[in-house]
């Protein structure tokens, strides 16, 4: 079992987005939930969003998987690392790990990016919009993270998809051994070198940029074809200069703008399908033969479980908790059953117990989210 050796809740008041830290022993006995090895077989699937990157002789470069089984047969000895992007939605123990981060809000977590480098490999000195805690598993790795950026860095153009930057001067830095944390906070400079070979899992926070908030409004409000007229002014004046757009006609404009903003109901339900959305493609398969809604109840009574897809996000607002936002879907249950809701969302794995008495509503919407394979029962 996966368990911070520190309170998450003082690490926040006093780091959380304000200033990098490193946390010798984060992880008590930290054991790798996952070998080099799996590493490089998750990269050779297609749907797995995989990176390699070498920097031999100071020479960049970044290859995206998935990769051939045979480029792992001829590998330098030093100089590059191998990554695979939420690695917590195709391997069970990497999404363990995960655990004691529950105490985090689900909707700000992006993914666990899961690497595996040799000595010398690292990706240069760059800069993250995310909050990211770097956990070192096996091996060891010495990090350096500079001043947060208010433009004083300059971008180094040695290669594009790195991004990286010219230098910066160190704030704090050290070797991070076996169970050891470090937490970056958005805008800060860092680069990591690996001493010995080394697995990390970088736990990514990514809060919405305002401009994607309005953006994915917009998709939203097309999607659910609100505002679907035009101004409505019977009573237009003439007007002394032709060109003139005047207070009132910003006004009633800007009324117009923010209409679909005025109802909380519709924002609520909106921000409730945006923040259930993964960036990352989920390990999704529909069963092969559609559930019946009796079906499903014979298979609770028979005390076995049904999983979640590991990283599917699954929330609810505080206001609504018979509401579950499930995959950027919306499944409303009765008001009378919340802890339903609050069970599927906060749990991966759920059995009879926790659905003694439900409703054919609910039964429904739970026979849904096994069809469309957001739950699973195991083999
Ligand atoms: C690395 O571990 O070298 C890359 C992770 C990061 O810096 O964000
Ligand atoms: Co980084």
């Amino acid at each position: 079992m996966y368990q911070l050796s520190f309170s998450l809740e003082e690490f926040l008041a006093e780091y959380w987005q304000k200033k990098p830290t490193i946390i010798k022993g984060g992880f008590a006995n930290f054991q790798d939930p996952i070998s080099p090895e799996e590493i490089a077989g998750l990269s050779m699937e297609e749907e797995v969003d995989s990176r390699f990157v070498s920097n031999l002789n100071d020479e960049w470069s970044a290859e995206h998987g998935p990769f051939p089984e045979e480029k792992f047969a001829q590998l330098p000895e030093t100089h590059w690392q191998l990554i695979v992007q939420a690695a917590n939605h195709w391997h069970q123990g990497a999404a363990e790990m995960l655990e004691p981060f529950k105490a985090m809000p689900n909707w700000l977590f992006d993914d666990l990016m899961v690497l595996y480098s040799v000595e010398g490999g690292g990706v240069g000195p760059h800069i993250d919009q995310y909050d990211v805690f770097i956990v070192q598993g096996q091996g060891k790795r010495y990090w350096r993270v500079g001043e947060k950026d208010h433009g004083q860095y300059n971008e180094n153009h040695r290669h594009t998809a790195l991004r990286q930057i010219e230098s910066f001067d160190t704030l704090i830095e050290g070797e991070l051994e076996p169970g050891d944390i470090l937490y970056i906070p958005p805008g800060f400079p860092h680069e990591g070198k690996t001493l010995e070979p080394s697995m990390s899992y970088s736990v990514g926070y990514r809060s919405p940029k305002e401009q994607e908030l309005l953006s994915n409004f917009a998709d939203y409000v097309l999607a659910h074809e609100q505002g679907d007229m035009h101004l409505h002014n019977p009573e237009l004046n003439t007007r002394r200069n032709h060109s003139e757009v005047s207070n009132n006609d910003i006004a009633d404009l800007t009324k117009m703008l923010k209409a679909a903003m005025a109802s909380q109901d519709n924002v609520n339900q909106f921000l409730g399908c945006m923040l259930s959305q993964s960036r990352h493609q989920l390990d999704i398969v529909a069963p092969e033969e559609v559930w019946q809604a009796e079906e499903l109840v014979d298979f609770l009574q028979s005390g076995k479980s049904l999983y979640k897809v590991s990283g599917l996000k699954s929330l609810f607002l505080e206001d609504k908790p018979n509401i579950a936002y499930i995959n950027g879907e919306i499944f409303e249950f009765d008001s009378e059953e919340t802890h339903i809701v609050t069970t599927l969302c906060n749990y991966d794995e759920i059995s009879a117990e926790d659905f003694t008495q439900i409703s054919h509503e609910s039964l429904i919407h739970l026979t849904a989210l096994l069809n469309k394979g957001y739950w699973f029962v195991a083999d």
